[in-house]
């Protein structure tokens, strides 16, 4: 299986092995659990493959769990990639030739197609076939390969870039959200027992308060907490125990790293408070633009503490009373108040 780029190997493998397998174990979106849940019992009642489908939200939200859920809940197999692994469309064609009827293809980072491969896609989405061209210049032929009835499920973390000949060939969109502390802590006591551990509800509360709304990141810092209960303590996590843990990983009340903070700091200490362009902030921080949109700033926005505006990215006031910087009278222009 090809994976997305946004986690290492190592993490995959671990977070592979803790994924709820079906719906009914996923916990918190509860919503789109409910949708979910019609659309793939009426298309089982038709014995009919899903129509296309496409998350959406932040990274680390579910988008790759619920793509092996439809298939586990369908009974079908699933091949997983992601746009910038498809380059040649041969690629493409030995993998939409393989599929069976109600296969899912799973594409990660879906706005990440090249146009190439896109076009070679639509055919196949609407109409199950695909044509591929043999030889070059006078010798050349479109030979019109049929395929099975499969599902695509395409994810990405920025629907605003599909193009919208694609995006029109999904028959269903799912937006995922950032999960509330209640399910992330639920989702924390889950991992703990699957990894024959233990946490407590209110550590755990105070664990998913930190998780940035983030079930990858819930289970990375759970295990973080863990191995820190595991040697400086008896292995059972504790408040205390837990609250050092994931000081010392520098994450802080509101789940805040280094890489939020530094980015804070560079806006309210040399950008005044912005607004400042997203490149400039890249180059300062010695990050890709990118890293920064799909990674850092999605829960920045979210809790208010970074704004985006056409002349750039402001921070808020209340992100300098958390960070503790002092407000010079006047002079921090970009401030804004929520
Ligand atoms: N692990 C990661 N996300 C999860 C979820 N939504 N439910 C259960 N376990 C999870």
């Amino acid at each position: 299986m090809v994976t997305g780029s946004q986690v290492t190997p190592e993490e995959d493998k671990i977070q592979f092995s803790l994924r709820p397998k079906r719906l009914d174990e996923y916990i918190g979106q509860r919503d789109l659990k409910g949708k979910l849940k019609v659309t793939l019992e009426a298309a089982q009642a038709r014995k009919e493959p899903v129509e296309h489908m496409l998350f959406y939200g932040p990274p680390g939200l579910g988008k790759t769990t619920l793509a092996h859920i439809i298939s586990n809940e369908m009974g079908s197999k699933i091949y997983a990639t992601a746009g910038p692994a498809l380059q040649r469309s041969g690629d493409l064609m030995g993998i939409l030739t393989n599929l069976n009827e109600g296969d899912i293809l799973f594409i990660d980072e879906i706005h990440r197609l090249s146009p190439t491969i896109e076009e070679f896609l639509y055919p196949a989405l609407e109409d199950y076939k695909v044509d591929f061209v043999v030889d070059k210049g006078a010798f050349a032929k479109v030979i019109n390969v049929p395929l099975k009835r499969f599902t695509l499920v395409g994810a990405t973390t920025r629907a605003g870039s599909l193009s919208a000949p694609l995006r029109d060939r999904f028959g269903l969109y799912y937006h995922i959200d950032f999960y509330p502390p209640d399910d992330l802590a639920e989702i924390i006591i889950r991992t703990a027992s699957l990894l024959n551990s233990y946490i407590d509800s209110e550590s755990a509360q105070m664990v998913a308060m930190r998780s940035r709304g983030t079930p990858r990141i819930a289970n990375r810092l759970f295990r973080r907490v863990r191995d820190y209960a595991e040697v400086k303590g008896d292995g059972r996590v504790t408040l205390e125990l837990a609250e050092r843990a994931l000081d010392a990983e520098g994450i802080d009340s509101l789940g805040l790293d280094n890489l939020d903070r530094k980015l804070l700091k560079i806006v309210l200490d040399y950008y005044k408070g912005g607004p400042v362009g997203i490149e400039a902030l890249a180059a300062t921080l010695n990050e890709e633009a990118d890293t920064l949109v799909d990674m850092v700033e999605p829960y920045l926005l979210k809790i208010g503490f970074v704004q985006r505006t056409r002349r750039g990215r402001m921070v808020s006031a209340e992100a300098a009373k958390h960070l503790g910087v002092a407000l010079s009278g006047g002079s921090q222009q970009g401030l804004f108040d929520k």
